[in-house]
C-alpha cells in the first residue's frame, strides 16, 4: 500500500475564469490571475490499494457516492494513465471551507488531491505538471498549486494551460461569508448555459484577456489601485454575464449587493478596498492589509469574515511508498 497526504488552499480569481473551450481537458476560453488564501485549507489523504475493487471517497466523516465519488474517481483514472497503474484508491479528505458556498473548495480540494493522488501513484511531478494535473479536476485548482498570487494561462493544449506565480503587492483579502448552503447550480453547468445561451459572451472573452493583460501588469508594478479597479469591474461583468442566461442564474443576494455598495462607499471615503464574487453569495474584498481594519468594520453584521494573505503553495505533508 502507498499512501500520500497533501494540504492545499483555495484561491481568489481578481481575473475570472468563466467558459472553457475544451471541457474535457479544462481549457478556458481565457487566462486569469489569482491569490492563493492562506486560510480554509483542505487535506487529503490518498491510498493505493492493490486489493480494493473500487475507488472510495471519504468527504470528512461521510462515505460518498454521489457525484463528487464519479468526479474524483474520473480525476483517478488520469493519474493512473500518467501512472500505468489500474490499482483502485481511497482518498479521505478534510475541508475547512464551506464546501460549494462560491468559496473555492473545489480548488483546494483538486489541488490538494492532485499533490496526494501523483505522490501515491509514484510520480514525481513539479509544479507545472501538477497544476496541469489539478486543472483537470476543476479549472481554477490549477492555480491553488501556486503559492500567493498566481496566473493561469489560457494556453492552447493541456501542455500549455497551467498557472505560474507573478509578482503582486503586499495585499490582504477579507472574505465576508454571506451563506454556506451548497450553491443551486455548479460553475460547470452554469458556465455551459452561458456558453450556449448568452449574447454577451463573445465580450466576455475578448474584455477578460485584455483585463488579465492589464492586471499582469498592474500587480507585476504594485499598481494597488489599478489591479483593484480591474478586480472589480471583471468581477461585476462576470455577474452580469451569468444573469444574462436563458434560464438567467443569479448567485448574489441582497447582502451581497449590499456589500458591493458598502466597498464602494469605503473608496469614496478614501480606503482603497475592491469587491469581487464567484459563482455564489459570498464577497471578497481585496485591500492593504493596513486597511483590513475599515474593511470588516465596515462589513460589520452582514456576514461572518474572515481575513486572508497570500497563501503557500499546495504541499506534500507525507508519504509511504510500499
Ligand atoms: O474551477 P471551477 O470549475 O469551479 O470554476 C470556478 C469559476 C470561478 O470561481 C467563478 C472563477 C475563478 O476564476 O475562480
Amino acid at each position: 500500500m502507498s499512501t500520500a497526504t497533501a494540504i492545499a488552499h483555495p484561491n481568489i480569481a481578481l481575473v475570472k475564469y468563466w467558459g472553457k473551450r475544451d471541457s474535457e481537458l479544462n481549457l478556458p476560453a481565457t487566462g486569469s490571475l489569482s491569490m492563493t488564501l492562506d486560510i480554509f485549507p483542505t487535506t487529503t489523504t490518498v491510498t493505493v490499494d492493490g486489493t480494493a475493487t473500487t475507488d472510495v471517497l471519504v468527504f470528512g466523516d461521510e462515505e460518498r457516492s454521489d457525484g463528487p465519488a464519479v468526479r474524483v474517481s474520473r480525476f483517478l483514472d488520469i493519474v493512473r494513465e500518467l501512472a500505468g497503474s489500474d490499482r483502485r484508491a481511497r482518498v479521505e479528505t478534510v475541508n475547512t471551507v464551506p464546501s460549494a458556498a462560491g468559496l473555492a473548495s473545489s480548488a483546494s480540494g483538486f489541488a490538494a488531491l492532485a499533490v496526494a493522488a501523483s505522490a501515491a501513484y509514484g510520480l514525481d511531478l513539479d509544479a507545472r505538471e501538477l497544476s496541469r494535473l489539478a486543472r483537470r479536476g476543476s479549472g481554477s485548482a490549477s492555480r491553488s498549486i501556486i503559492p500567493g498570487f498566481a496566473v493561469w494561462h489560457a494556453g492552447e493544449s493541456d501542455e500549455t494551460s497551467y498557472a505560474e506565480a507573478i509578482d503582486a503587492p503586499d495585499l490582504a483579502m477579507v472574505v465576508a461569508m454571506v451563506e454556506k448552503r451548497e450553491k443551486p447550480i455548479s460553475s460547470r453547468e452554469a458556465m455551459r448555459r452561458t456558453i450556449l445561451t448568452s449574447p454577451f459572451y463573445p465580450a466576455w472573452v475578448s474584455s477578460t484577456a485584455e483585463s488579465l493583460e492589464a492586471a499582469a501588469e498592474a500587480s507585476r508594478a504594485g499598481d494597488v489601485e489599478r489591479l483593484g479597479r480591474i478586480t472589480e469591474v471583471n468581477a461585476s461583468r462576470m455577474h452580469a454575464l451569468i444573469q444574462s442566461c436563458d434560464p438567467p442564474i443569479r448567485y448574489l443576494t441582497p447582502v451581497s449587493v449590499e456589500i458591493f455598495d458598502r466597498v464602494a462607499a469605503l473608496r469614496a471615503s478614501g480606503v482603497g478596498a475592491w469587491a469581487t464574487a464567484d459563482a455564489g453569495p459570498n464577497v471578497v474584498v481585496l485591500t492593504r492589509p493596513d486597511d483590513v481594519p475599515a474593511v470588516t468594520a465596515a462589513l460589520e453584521g452582514l456576514a461572518e469574515l474572515a481575513v486572508a494573505r497570500p497563501g503557500p503553495a499546495a504541499a506534500l505533508v507525507s508519504r509511504t511508498n510500499g
